[in-house]
């Protein structure tokens, strides 16, 4: 239960108060509400968020995310305090994962190496050889020895889309996240005939149906970019409606339409995002909880996977 506040309390100026005392940092993804965004020291996509976790001097984290983020913040900085608004915010696609599983998995095919999206838990990046992120998967896979077997979990949408740009072969774990596969192709075409020039562009946890009709795919700061880049006036984007906050700060004269979920309901929003408020971030700050904690020797073999990473994107 969310402790009472102070309804007269300007949350953005206390929060502002807290962090400078705290000496703290808040890191947010670009699917949290408006809100959140608006209050982050920095907002990006998995990667980025990433190595500014690995690189910052504050005492104090506050990731507004979800677990799986603030989880792979506090490996990278086992000695800083790394809070979450709201503890109970997970993953679909993570969840598609079980540690257990993917172990049994891995064993099952012993000349492979794993690569796994960051969208997994800490006990499955134990497990794994390099972890990506929708941003770097393609550069990643490129960068190892053609001849090299590999497994790619947990998102199978990722891996395929990953599969065609590089022309490799992978062996796919069948998961996916549960806001990118509710997209409907129907709909997005009849968008895109009712906008001559819209362009659409999707995230690649988008099921390839969905794909194949965009003009632009890449994770959420790629999007974010090509919008302000590109010459088109309209866009239809196919992922988590929170990065348009951001594309409409970035081109205010553009406009963008979110892509139409398949049943009519507000599933193009991630309901594990949304559990942060700003009520939370700010308890969170005042009171340093609730605080990400980690096992040491599972994290200690997931910093391997993470650490490569970053050294194979700089
Ligand atoms: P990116 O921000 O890395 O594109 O990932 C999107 C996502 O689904 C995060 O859960
Ligand atoms: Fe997970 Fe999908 Fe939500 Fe991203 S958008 S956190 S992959 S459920």
């Amino acid at each position: 239960m969310t402790a009472t506040i102070d309804l007269g309390l300007d949350l953005f100026a206390e929060i502002d108060r807290l962090k400078r005392e705290r000496n703290a940092i808040i890191l947010a993804h670009y699917y949290q509400d408006p809100d959140i965004q608006d209050i982050a020291d920095y907002l990006g996509d998995s990667l980025g968020l990433s190595q500014q976790a690995a690189g910052t001097e504050a005492d104090v984290i506050l990731f507004c995310g979800v677990h799986f983020m603030a989880e792979t913040a506090k490996i990278l900085n086992p000695t800083k305090t790394v809070l979450m608004p709201d503890l109970d915010a997970g993953c679909s696609l993570a969840d598609s994962c079980p540690a257990d599983q993917f172990a049994a998995w891995r064993a099952k095919h012993p000349d492979h190496i794993a690569i796994s999206y960051i969208n997994c838990s800490g006990d499955v990046k134990a497990l794994s050889d390099i972890i990506c992120t929708s941003s770097n998967a393609v550069s990643i896979v490129n960068q190892l020895p053609a001849d090299q077997k590999i497994l790619f979990a947990p998102d199978r949408h990722l891996g395929k889309h990953v599969m065609q740009e590089t022309g490799r072969d992978m062996v796919l774990w069948p998961g996916a996240c549960q806001v990118h596969e509710i997209f409907s192709e129907k709909q997005i075409v009849q968008l895109k005939m009712a906008h001559t020039g819209a362009k659409m562009i999707a995230h690649p946890e988008c099921e390839d149906d969905v794909l194949r009709h965009a003009d632009f795919i890449g994770s959420t700061s790629a999007l974010l970019a090509y919008t302000g880049k590109d010459a088109a006036s309209t866009y239809i984007v196919a992922t988590e409606a929170g990065i348009l906050h951001q594309m409409a700060k970035l081109s205010p004269h553009k406009t963008f339409i979110p892509a139409p979920p398949n049943n009519g309901c507000a599933c193009n929003e991630c309901p594990y995002m949304r559990v942060q408020t700003l009520e939370k971030a700010y308890l969170a700050l005042r009171d340093l909880k609730p605080e990400i904690t980690v096992d040491p020797v599972m994290a200690a073999k997931a910093l391997k996977p993470i650490q490569r990473m970053l050294d194979m994107s700089r």
